[in-house]
């Protein structure tokens, strides 16, 4: 395959920046937009200096379809990544508009922009929130999306129906990745999440407590139904789930018996309780994390893990990198960042 270019938006964020990372590494060019509204600019740097090669870069809001349509005109990209959007589920249920906007409007923008540049190929961010917590675990793609409180998973379930619905008429192929929980950072500790303010998920509170910037760790509940109590999530190495990116855009590129619209889970298929990720970041990193027991967080789901069994057969991807070393690869970056 000659080589090939991929427009990353959102290239500076946590799956982002991980991702670039493996697409540079693979040989591809690339091309990242991001407006730092949740990442940094020196992020980029981070990047290039991992990879020893050369970003080009646009600073820039992807809903500004003016601006979006120069940059795809001047560098007429093969495949779309498209990470940019709004992720915190809290902020959504109190600024619903704000999230619709932002991820439907970017979304809308990028196909606009892909049809008017006769670029075909799109691989777009999408969540495991989506099928909701009514469905028997592990999780496969055929499973219909659930009804849901927040504006965040609503807008991932409608840009999907938009993916889905225009694929055919427009001869767009198109890959959606479904993301479970991603963790920990890039094992050269040099590129990891930056959340702003206090993080919500649970491995930058985890690395926070550690170096002492937090007190404590407050576990949601534990008198769920599970062995220990705590609820079960499917977290997956980041490095892992940047790779998943890279297969889909070789499959793009190179399949001819693809499906035009494909969905994948990014998961591993194993289940682990907060408790367990606790125990693991502990023993691996010789650090101990106080916590204290809290209530539940209204809408958490019980237990949540992938079937990845698609994504093995017909992606030829599957997770490598163990727990150990999602909990080490985080804890380093924390020590990087301070
Ligand atoms: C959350 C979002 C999900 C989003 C994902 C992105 C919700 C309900 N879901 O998933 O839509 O795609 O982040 O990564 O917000 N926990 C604690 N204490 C904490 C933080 C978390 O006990 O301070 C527990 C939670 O109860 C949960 C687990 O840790 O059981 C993981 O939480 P989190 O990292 O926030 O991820 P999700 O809730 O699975």
């Amino acid at each position: 395959m000659d080589i090939k270019k991929v427009l990353v938006t959102g290239g500076a964020g946590f799956i982002g920046s991980h991702t670039a990372v493996e697409l540079l590494n693979t040989g591809f060019e690339l091309v990242v937009i991001d407006n730092f509204s949740n990442s940094e600019p020196w992020i980029i740097k981070q990047i290039e200096s991992i990879t020893q090669k050369k970003i080009s870069f646009y600073q820039a809001d992807v809903t500004n379809q003016l601006s979006i349509q120069d940059i795809f005109n001047k560098e007429k990209p093969d495949v779309v990544i498209h990470f940019a959007a709004y992720k915190s589920v809290g902020e959504s249920v109190t600024k619903p508009l704000m999230y619709f906007q932002n991820n439907i409007d970017s979304l809308m923008v990028i196909l606009s922009c892909m049809s008017q540049s006769n670029c075909k190929k799109l691989v777009f961010s999408s969540s495991c929130t989506i099928y909701g917590n009514n469905h028997p675990n592990p999780l496969i793609e055929d499973y219909a999306f659930s009804d849901l409180p927040h504006a965040y998973g609503s807008s991932k379930q409608i840009c999907e129906t938009i993916l889905q619905k225009t694929t055919i008429a427009n001869q767009f192929n198109i890959i959606s990745l479904r993301y479970f929980n991603p963790i920990g950072a890039h094992p050269s500790g040099l590129l990891g999440e930056l959340p702003k303010g206090t993080p919500n998920n649970i491995m930058p509170y985890i690395t926070q407590v550690a170096i002492g910037k937090l007190p404590f760790l407050t576990i949601f509940g534990n008198d769920y139904p599970t062995p220990d109590g705590t609820c079960i999530r499917d977290y997956i190495h980041i490095s892992d789930l940047a790779e998943a990116h890279v297969f889909s855009c070789k499959r793009l590129l190179t399949s001819n018996i693809a499906p035009p619209y494909e969905v994948f889970n990014l998961g591993t298929g194993t289940g682990v309780s907060v408790l367990e990720l606790i125990n693991h970041f502990e023993t691996e990193n010789n650090v101990k994390i106080p916590y204290k027991i809290g209530l539940r967080r209204p809408g958490d789901a019980v237990c949540t893990y992938a079937n990845p069994e698609k994504s093995k057969k017909n992606l030829k991807w599957e997770a490598k990198r163990s727990i150990k070393e999602m909990v080490k690869d985080g804890w380093r970056w924390q020590l990087f960042i301070k």
